[in-house]
């Protein structure tokens, strides 16, 4: 439990996939709230927390099985509102007299529609008025209620949930069988706030509010120990490096991985920013030489990707070492990295995607970890940011791989290869600029091609390299469009290439979507 100023609102997690999703929904209505998992919920626990409300997730069990998880029954006690979500709805149906049953031909997955009932609660206001007279929702439910509580009215039904939204309005206890928090749940914003709004809650927890709570959760875990922080230049670690420092002061020092890999100007945009502007301790490990000489002559990607996670442990290691004493490792672990379950029969279990950069490092080093953006998504992150005084240039950066343009000049790589990649390269992102296109594209680059091509300049007869140029549009990376640039920005694009980078003298665009191709080219 965080010590907060603010009223707060606790959800009690009963291992739902979308439970994070409700504490993002809260976020956005400026509500302070904390994720519990259930068996941590103890009575003692309830009072000490002193929730303004409480919402009790789904999950994953069924309510009819022996043993199932529950909330304390202090929790209807406490004269607070309650709501509860699909596994959350069943279970509070079942402790307060209601009935549950499994299956049985009344499951719902995916898209339903739910009608009103004959009455209107105030946690409705604002659902039902389109005119087509019911409200798209998002049901994943096998069980179902089979009768409500004593108390309780029906608000709410859909072909498989006759109880798809129950309440007790004089107790303030709310039931809904869907998930309002998710994005197919349109009117589901709309729900919660008329939820946070009967608590009375007044809408104060801004990103300002959240900044000053992560400083505070960072002075308490970190003590006076050192803290070491991988810095890449990306989103991520930029925020994760501004809010740690700003907590935690010289206490701080931030390792930049310098690989030889970078975009153009790159290293020295992240050293002016950290060292000078920040005023941090930034180690700039300059080892673009030990990088390149391994990856003299490879040319197969997989030993690329090996070869340069290996050095960059090292590196990062022989650096980290020279801080000396360092207790902590600060990492920008986003939401989306951790994937958090309940184990059912143990304490709560946390699985964290095994970050390439330091992968393993924590466990070799003996270091613990901080990560104070391990509850936020990539979207709440630039706000944060925004919120720090970083500039746009670092919160809206595009993606950049950790193996740099070493994916990005397939077959051998060598100095020259990069040199005119990274000038080519820079005058592409140029281009995009210029024509407002930068936030629009998820990531732009370029490959340089293992080809050289014949052509025609001066006169003359040349025989350069050829290179590819990738934009693609995405949500999440896992699947992609490419970008449909006009054929006068293609063709005004590859004309300032040629002109501009000696190395190169064929452009082409590379119009393959993800699958069947990947973003990068290796
Ligand atoms: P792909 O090429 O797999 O890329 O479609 C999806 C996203 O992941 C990035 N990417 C990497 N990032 N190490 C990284 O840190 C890697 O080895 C790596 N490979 C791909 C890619 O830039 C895109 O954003």
């Amino acid at each position: 439990m965080t010590e907060t100023s603010h009223d707060r609102l606790l959800i009690v997690d009963f291992g739902s996939q979308v439970t994070q999703l409700i504490a993002r929904r809260l976020r956005e209505l400026n509500v302070y709230c904390e994720i519990h998992p259930y068996q941590n919920v103890t009575d003692g626990f309830l009072r000490d927390f002193a929730p303004r409300a409480v919402i009790l997730s789904g999950g994953p069990d069924s309510v009819t099985r022996e043993g199932s998880p529950r909330p304390p029954a202090l929790v209807f006690d406490l004269g607070v509102p309650v709501l509860g979500i699909c596994y959350g709805q069943q279970v509070m149906m079942q402790m307060l007299g209601g009935k549950v049953e499994a299956g049985q031909g009344t499951a719902e997955f995916g898209r339903a529609w739910v009608t009103p009932g004959a009455e209107r609660i105030d946690l409705l206001s604002g659902w039902f008025m389109d005119g087509s007279g019911r409200e798209q929702v998002w049901m994943s439910h096998g069980d179902h209620v089979s009768e409500i509580a004593p108390g309780f009215q029906v608000y709410g039904t859909s072909p498989g949930a006759p109880f798809a939204i129950a309440a007790d309005p004089g107790r303030r206890f709310y039931a809904v069988q869907f998930h309002p928090e998710v994005h197919h749940t349109p009117n589901g914003r709309t729900l919660y706030q008329n939820f946070v709004r009967e608590a009375g809650f007044t809408g104060d927890w801004t990103m300002g509010a959240y900044r000053e709570e992560a400083i505070r959760r960072i002075r308490d875990q970190v003590g006076d120990a050192r803290v070491i922080c991988g810095l890449s230049g990306g989103v991520d670690s930029s925020v994760a490096a501004v809010l740690i420092h700003e907590a935690i002061g010289e206490q701080l020092t931030c390792v930049f991985v310098d690989h030889g890999l970078l975009r153009q100007g790159e290293a020295e945009e992240v050293v002016t920013m950290f060292r000078d502007h920040y005023n941090m301790a930034l180690i700039h490990a300059s080892e673009q030489d030990l990088f390149l000489d391994e990856l003299d002559g490879v040319s197969d990607p997989e030993t690329k990707r090996k070869i340069i996670g290996r050095l960059f442990i090292d590196v990062f290691q022989k650096h980290a070492g020279e801080v000396g004493g360092a207790e902590f490792l600060a990492q920008g672990t986003l939401y989306p990295d951790v994937i958090e379950s309940v184990s059912f029969s143990g304490g709560p279990s946390v699985t964290i995607k095994s970050h390439h950069n330091v992968g393993g490092l924590p466990e070799k080093m003996g270091l613990k970890l901080v990560e104070p953006l391990r509850e936020l998504f990539k979207d709440e992150v630039r706000s944060l940011g925004r919120e720090l005084g970083l500039p746009e240039a670092f919160i809206g950066r595009h993606p950049f791989p950790g193996p740099g343009l070493a994916i990005r000049c397939p077959g051998e790589i060598t100095r020259d290869k990069l040199d005119i990649l990274r000038r080519a390269d820079a005058v592409y992102i140029d281009q995009i600029r210029k024509h407002g296109l930068y936030d629009e594209i998820w990531q732009p680059f370029e490959a340089i091609l293992p080809v050289r091509t014949v052509g025609v300049m001066d006169d003359g007869r040349t025989y350069e390299f050829a290179c590819a140029l990738r934009a693609v549009t995405t949500v999440d990376g896992m699947t992609a469009d490419y970008y449909p640039f006009s054929h006068e920005f293609l063709g005004e694009t590859a004309t300032r290439i040629i002109n501009e980078v000696k190395g190169i003298n064929r452009v082409t665009y590379d119009i393959t979507s993800k699958p069947p191709g990947t973003i990068e080219w290796e």
